[in-house]
């Protein structure tokens, strides 16, 4: 019998409602080995979103290795959003304790040695801002060819939602995207062209509570704390937009995707942090990036769906 081969990843991000749920889906899916939990400075400070990645990790039952993220982008200050994902940067459902600790190398000396110990290249699955990914690389480069792809929630060719040209995750650490950007490592990129149209609606919630389970219920309430956000701008849904990085490697049929050479502003006075995509090819410079320009929403939410089943 023919035994699937798994995709090693590490999942990296600073959860965070769509984090929380992109990492339901991963270890839901038996295409995936998760070798290693990450977190990273974004929506929150980094001991809140580690304190709240350790919690997801605990719901799901997810014990691989955890390194705590670096607690600040590489240059820039921080930036914290309280209105998006709550105070506490994981607002709504109860959820319980931590019931293990991170390991004791922060997140990137723990990519380092997953990468370093794998026969298999290692996938990255990033869903914040790119500062551990950038340290990893800055400190070993020698691993690039050991890491098969960087598959990243962050940017947008078309627009940005935290300045007009810039996405959130981009914004808070663009000198660490540049890095990730210019590394030659494949790169998958869930910008919001994509993950504003990956929108789970109220009914959709209510087939996901039905499932019954514990991760289902915390799951809709999650889509319901993060669709309140988003219903006051005007949202018919909720845009899970971290799963989407993550059904990139489960689901690629539900994708549309076009590749391009992508370039980081770094500077400017309206344009920092936006992902520059070269639509026309204009630079003559080859792709870098794999970027995924619309989705099959109805089978987004059925994959989401069929994920939470698969916990007791
Ligand atoms: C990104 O910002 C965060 O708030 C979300 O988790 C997502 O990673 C969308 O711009
Ligand atoms: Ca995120």
């Amino acid at each position: 019998m023919d035994t699937i081969k798994k995709i090693p990843v590490i999942l990296d991000g600073d959860p965070g409602h769509d984090d929380a749920i992109a990492w339901v889906l991963a270890k839901s899916s038996p295409l995936l080995d998760i070798r290693a939990v990450t977190s990273v400075c974004g929506n929150q400070t980094i001991e809140k979103t580690t304190y709240n990645a350790l919690r997801i990790c605990t719901l799901i039952g997810n014990h691989a290795p955890f390194g705590v993220g670096r607690p600040r982008p590489l240059v820039a200050e921080p930036i914290v959003v309280p209105t998006v994902h709550g105070k506490s940067g994981l607002d709504g459902p109860v959820l319980p304790e931590p019931d293990f600790e991170p390991c004791g190398l922060d997140a990137p000396a723990l990519m380092e040695k997953v990468i370093e110990e794998s026969i298999d290249p290692v996938t990255i699955v990033p869903t914040g801002p790119l500062t551990n990914v950038a340290a990893l690389l800055l400190t070993r480069p020698d691993l690039k060819d050991k890491i098969a792809r960087i598959s990243l929630m962050g940017g947008g060719i078309a627009y940005g939602n935290w300045t007009p040209a810039a996405e959130f995750n981009i914004l808070v650490d663009p000198e660490a995207a540049k890095i990730v950007f210019e590394s030659g490592i494949p790169i998958i990129m869930a910008g919001l062209d994509v993950t504003e149209k990956a929108l789970v609606f109220p009914e959709d919630f209510e087939r996901i509570r039905a499932v019954g389970n514990k991760v289902a219920q915390v799951v809709a309430d999650w889509l319901e704390f993060f669709y309140g956000f988003h219903r006051n701008l005007g949202y018919p849904g909720a845009p899970v937009h971290d799963a989407v990085a993550v059904a990139a490697l489960v689901k690629p049929e539900l994708m549309t995707t076009r590749d391009l050479f992508v370039q980081v502003e770094t500077a400017g006075d309206y344009c920092k942090g936006c992902t520059v995509g070269d639509w026309y090819g204009v630079t003559g410079k080859a792709p870098n990036a794999t970027c995924i320009l619309d989705i099959d929403r109805q089978g987004f939410v059925d994959l989401l769906v069929e994920a939470v089943k698969t916990y007791d």
